[in-house]
């Protein structure tokens, strides 16, 4: 039998870039109507064009005072750096050595990616984050926990085993040939099971050889649709440091390049020193930069450019980059995306800044038409925040001058406080009473 969910409320999405095509971008209803059947969007309008359409005997669940927008999307996270988030005082190189290599041994033992798994994903949801494209550790069963607690929640996740044979500590290390068997495995157990995908990790370019990178290259030709996600210009540094390792290839990027890894569907992490000829490489291969604010802010990266990639072309989503990152919250995410941009003269609106945490992520993961927004056809995943989440909240809020404003003052302000419900595939996934 068919299983109808019906949602009445102010409900928001968008259809477009706002900076490309403007207010024909946003898709707004006051008193608007959403109809899932087995999951998926079957009709979004106002309630006063669709509440005719609800068949007989179905239950309309309306919230009033709330904004409803399509589930978020974090296009760069660690999962096994949760733990050890706000780890202070270092940059990038340092922050790998005194932080995150010492905290991702621990996913070696036994279960330990389980437990963390649950954590991790409740912590997603909790935050209105209802897809994630994931970093594991170099262990396979951290992925293999991940994707096993996913599958349970019947959740849209992309994940991938990092791969890393070189500068790293040793029991971290793997070979080209045995990264290359561990994730074939991985790829043949997981990848396009339910609502899985997996993703190939190389870390990032110091901590693989070129033959790392070959086998990595290897996978996506025998498996095409699987993604790539690695680390691409961060730190300064970490630049400086990739040109010694490879002293051949034309710039960073052109690393990446030259191993066959810039294609639709690679998704890199930073992308904040790049050149001209960077920027035209990714916009014509159709790779994705996965910008992250809070974490280029936290270990002192550097500013984002996100007018120079609108110009370009460049497909952009937002990550949070959760353990470098200081929040899972896409809301908080937004609010630093700003000030990044506001120390460049750029004003990020809340539109844009809604649809890098929605249909630009889709759109970076290649994933429009699935997720994102409230076509017919995507999957049902969408968000309940509530406008008194907290009094500063509601007193802002009360006070918003228009739609804009609203949006703006949610997304400057809001956090996991104002995520009442969370929805997977028209189902309530979270809830925070
Ligand atoms: N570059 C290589 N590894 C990492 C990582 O774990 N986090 C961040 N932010 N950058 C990296
Ligand atoms: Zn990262």
């Amino acid at each position: 039998m068919n299983k109808i969910v019906a949602i009445r409320a102010a409900i928001l999405d968008l259809i477009d870039d706002p900076n490309k095509v403007g207010e024909d971008a946003i898709r707004y209803f006051e008193d608007g109507l959403l109809l899932i059947e087995n999951g998926k969007v079957k009709a979004f309008d106002t309630a006063e064009k669709l509440l005719d359409q609800i068949p007989a005997g179905i239950n309309i669940q309306h919230y009033e005072n709330h904004l409803i927008i399509p589930g978020m999307i974090d296009t760069h996270i660690h999962f096994p750096q949760m733990e050890m988030i706000a780890a202070y005082g270092e940059q990038l190189l340092t922050w790998l050595t005194a932080y995150t290599f010492p905290t991702e041994k621990q996913f070696s033992c036994e279960n330990y990616g389980q437990e963390m798994s649950k954590l991790f994903i409740d912590e997603l949801l909790r935050n209105g984050t209802t897809t994630a494209l994931v970093f594991g550790t170099v262990h396979p069963e951290s992925v293999e926990e991940f994707f096993t607690e996913s599958q349970k929640r019947n959740l849209r996740m992309i994940a991938g085993r990092v791969m890393m044979d070189r500068n790293c500590p040793e029991d971290l290390q793997d070979s080209p040939e045995h990264a290359y068997t561990e994730c074939k495995a991985l790829i043949e157990k997981w990848h396009g099971v339910g609502r899985l995908q997996y993703a190939v990790t190389p870390r990032f370019a110091p901590t693989s050889s070129p033959e790392q990178l070959e086998s990595a290259r290897k996978l996506l030709e025998e498996y095409p649709s699987v993604y790539m996600h690695t680390h691409l210009s961060e730190n300064i540094d970490e630049c400086a440091w990739v040109k010694e390792l490879y002293p051949d290839s034309k710039d960073y990027l052109g690393v990446y390049e030259d191993a066959g890894l810039v294609r639709k569907r690679s998704v890199f992490a930073h992308g904040i020193h790049l050149s001209e000829r960077e920027l035209n490489c990714m916009h014509d291969n159709n790779a994705a930069i996965a910008h992250c604010p809070t974490s280029n802010l936290f270990i002192g990266s550097g500013l984002f450019n996100l007018k120079k990639c609108e110009e370009h072309n460049v497909h952009v989503g937002m990550g949070t980059d959760v353990g470098a990152g200081t929040s899972f919250s896409l809301l908080q995410t937004y609010n630093e995306a700003y000030k990044v941009q506001q120390l460049q003269g750029n004003s990020l609106s809340a539109f844009k800044g809604l649809y890098l945490n929605t249909l630009g992520g889709a759109r970076a993961l290649d994933l429009e038409g699935t997720i994102g927004n409230f076509n017919i056809g995507c999957e049902a995943d969408f968000v309940v925040l509530n406008k008194a989440a907290t009094p500063l909240l509601q007193l802002r809020l009360e006070n918003a001058r228009d739609l804009h404003d609203l949006l703006f003052g949610f997304m400057m302000l809001a956090d996991d406080r104002a995520i009442e419900k969370t929805y997977i595939m028209g189902e309530v996934a979270h809830s925070i009473h």
